[in-house]
């Protein structure tokens, strides 16, 4: 058995992804999700892939005392892998306390118990909102690129914990960090035993075009076909999710292994490549054989016309790649769809 580590968020999307990698290369898995946004069948999905459950704690990250008795019980976690957190941009607008609140309070108290439990290394999820749109001569975007003023509440607290993470190595000799910054998170385990499930209307590309394929929603809408890019749509670096998962890993091995040069260093999770939403959706139809209606319709307010990775300091420094083809990820998106809707 090798480390144990301590997954927030781990019942999420590409939280119980990357469990199920880290269960796979032998570690010692602790999760902790509120199921706030996620099911406890997702155990079972993670079981049925590796064999076996993870421990389980059903605690809020903001529940200091709860997760302080975390903590003492399990003296012996190496690190800590932060996925727990609010991440929907419309409602971060709506709800600006809340997400303060959950995605700054949850991290605080993290920090504050590895200081006190000498507790050194944490892997944050943090995204490429922090770039907003990149100039033109940052494109694609590496991490030397400049933050920009974050367009929601969502994205304001990806770059304040990436400051307080930045505070507090600073102050604490002890600690270690390594920031991921994700592009678009996509598809599902091979397995179809765990994938994404977005409550309610779902806002992001991908779970939406599956749904419409499902029948649950009787057409995609493609927001605004007058962008400044080849077709008109915007276009955005879509990342396999098994992969994604994969860099976490690597992250966690090369804190354990003491390789870390600064404090805390930052990686961009992209493939490299920018796909528009015309030819995800073109190439989801042809991989699947499924008509998708859409039509087009105006701007989404806050969209970014083009973002995507240059992924290359993860390439290099963390022996990292993101290369599965786009029709094997769609496929499986599809796959878990299908298998959610008990659809042949
Ligand atoms: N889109 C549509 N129709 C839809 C949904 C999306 O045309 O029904 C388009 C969007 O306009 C955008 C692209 O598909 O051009 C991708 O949109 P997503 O909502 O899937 O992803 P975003 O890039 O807007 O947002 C994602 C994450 C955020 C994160 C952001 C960082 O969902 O959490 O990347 O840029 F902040």
């Amino acid at each position: 058995m090798k480390a144990k580590i301590l997954v927030t968020g781990g019942c999420g999307f590409i939280g119980s992804h990357t469990v199920v990698e880290l269960m796979e290369q032998g570690y010692e898995v602790i999760i902790v999700d509120n199921l706030s946004n996620s099911s406890i069948e997702v155990l079972d999905g993670i079981k049925g892939i590796v064999g076996k459950a993870p421990e389980f704690y059903n605690v809020d990250c903001l529940d200091y005392v709860s997760m302080e008795k975390l903590f003492t019980e399990h003296p012996d976690i190496q690190g800590i892998i932060h996925f727990a957190a609010s991440k929907a941009v419309g409602e971060s607008v709506e709800k600006p306390l809340l997400y303060y609140r959950n995605n700054i309070g949850s991290l605080v108290n993290l920090l504050e118990l590895m200081a006190e439990h000498h507790v050194p290394n944490i892997v944050f999820s943090s995204s490429c909102t922090v770039y907003g749109q990149p100039d033109a001569e940052h494109l694609p975007v590496d991490e030397t690129a400049p933050v920009k003023k974050a367009l929601s509440p969502y994205g304001n607290t990806k770059q304040i914990n990436e400051e307080i993470i930045c505070d507090q190595a600073h102050a604490n000799e002890e600690l270690r960090a390594i920031i991921l910054r994700y592009f678009n998170p996509i598809g599902a385990h091979p397995s179809a035993l765990i994938g994404e499930l977005p409550n309610g209307v779902p806002q992001n590309l991908l779970p939406f075009v599956t749904q419409t394929a499902a029948g649950l929603r009787k057409q995609l809408k493609i927001f605004g076909n007058d962008y400044n890019t080849p077709d008109g749509t915007c276009i955005r670096d879509y990342i396999y999710v098994v992969d994604l998962a994969k860099a976490h890993v690597k992250a966690i091995e090369r804190m354990l292994a003491k390789d870390t040069k600064d404090h805390v260093e930052v990686f961009n999770l992209g493939t490299g490549k920018g796909v528009s939403v015309l030819e995800l959706v073109n190439t989801f139809m042809a991989v699947t054989g499924v008509n998708i209606p859409y039509e087009i319709v105006s701007r989404r307010e806050g969209d970014i016309e083009q973002v995507w990775a240059k992924p290359d300091k993860a390439n290099t420094v963390l022996g990292w790649k993101a290369d599965t083809p786009l029709s094997e990820v769609l496929a499986s998106a599809w796959k878990w769809e299908k298998k959610v809707r008990h659809i042949n």
